[in-house]
């Protein structure tokens, strides 16, 4: 399969973890199609863990739970499709799943039949149980082939949370995305880890085959399976959702879909954040860390770019003893020099900066862009550069 953008969809594991089911399946990819999503890209529809029987058949192979899946998966495929929908679902290189469910350690080639019956369209394949005398990167190379050769076009979405610099080589065994990094949970701090943990592994995420950053959580707030302690803010989720899109990966809705605040479906739904994650050229962003903040510039087609700003720092009352509240990002005024940016000051240019949450725009004749940001605050920009 080709990918030629980062894959967008939902997933069920972030908010139902095992508390799956066809009645659960069917009002989600209802609510895709209904409330828009579907028109803004996310196609996929995935099941994650948690759907087979905890064994095989007499034939050694994967079923369908019964008791959450009364008409089988074949069924829900039908059902996702008639909906204009893709239809993704999950299995694991090791003996079991996370969950102890079947696993595909040489079985690869079985399943893959079984999933090209079923008619899916994704799989995503994760890595527990997978024995100490197994070797990683061939039973991802053969599970990619067992998909490539299964008769179906299945996108594979390795999961292996970056074991064996999973970014180094998945490209070359076939996968489409992969995962770099362990488990998202729904707090600001795991945003903030994962996206820093890739920013000098990015390079590698392209056309062809995406870094999968993990799904997105955002309008969980403390609910739901990946949920920890205290509930996210508003300003939390912009963030999470806009270095998501800066940096080009995966866009997986882990959010419950059918019960999301406007807010949040706003923000899945912003139309500039997610052109600026599609876009056609794919080109990973050129990143400039300093402190807590992160500038990112990304090339776009059309000779544009995206600029995105983020103060991944905390605030005043969780650090009152620090030393620096600078460093650790408490209010910042944060100063964008074009000359960072490539534009050295004698190039002579305007810049027009459209904010893409506002829609303002800030025409620019100067060598830099002043922005202040709250902890856990982000601005993002549309940039068109003009001569003078
Ligand atoms: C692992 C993966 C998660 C999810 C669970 C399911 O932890 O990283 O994304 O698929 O397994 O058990």
């Amino acid at each position: 399969m080709t990918v030629s953008r980062p894959p967008m969809g939902f997933n069920t594991w972030n908010t139902f973890g095992a508390e799956i089911s066809e009645k659960l399946i069917i009002e989600i990819a209802d609510k895709l199609v209904e409330l828009g999503y579907k028109d803004a890209g996310y196609e996929y529809l995935v099941i994650d863990d948690c759907w087979s029987e905890k064994e095989r058949d007499e034939n050694g192979c994967l079923r369908e739970d019964r008791k959450k899946f009364p008409n089988g998966m074949k069924y829900i495929a039908d059902y996702v499709h008639s909906k204009g929908l893709k239809f993704g679902m999950y299995t694991c290189a090791g003996v079991r799943t996370c969950a102890g469910y079947p696993g595909s350690y040489q079985h690869e080639f079985k399943d893959a039949k079984t999933f090209s019956e079923w008619e899916i369209d994704f799989l995503k394949y994760d890595f527990c149980y997978f024995p100490e005398n197994g070797d990683c990167k061939t039973a991802y190379l053969t599970m990619s082939n067992a998909l490539k050769t299964s008769g179906r076009d299945i996108l594979f979405s390795a999961c292996n949370w970056g074991y064996e610099n999973s970014w180094d080589w998945m490209r070359t065994i076939g996968a489409d995305m992969f995962r770099s990094t362990g488990d998202i949970f729904d707090n600001f701090i795991s945003f903030k880890d994962i996206a820093e943990s890739q920013m000098d592994k990015i390079n590698s995420s392209s056309f062809g085959c995406f870094n999968d950053m993990d799904m997105l959580c955002v309008g969980m707030y403390g609910n739901g399976n990946v949920a920890v302690g205290k509930s996210c803010t508003d300003t939390d989720y912009e963030t999470h959702f806009a270095l998501w899109c800066m940096m080009g990966v995966p866009l997986m809705i882990g959010g419950d879909i059918r019960k999301m605040n406007e807010f949040c479906r706003n923000l899945l739904l912003n139309k500039e954040l997610i052109r600026i994650n599609q876009d056609a050229e794919c080109r990973p962003p050129y990143i400039i860390s300093k402190n807590n903040v992160h500038i990112l510039l990304k090339f776009l087609e059309n000779d544009e770019y995206a600029v995105g700003i983020f103060n991944m720092g905390e605030s005043n009352d969780e650090y009152k003893n620090a030393s620096s509240l600078i460093e650790l990002g408490y209010p910042v005024s944060s100063t964008v020099l074009m000359s960072d940016l490539g534009f050295p000051v004698y190039s002579d240019k305007v810049f027009e900066f459209t904010d893409v949450f506002t829609n303002e725009k800030i025409i620019c004749k100067s060598d830099s862009l002043c922005v202040n940001l709250e902890p856990h605050q982000c601005k993002v920009y549309r940039l068109k550069v003009r001569n003078k």
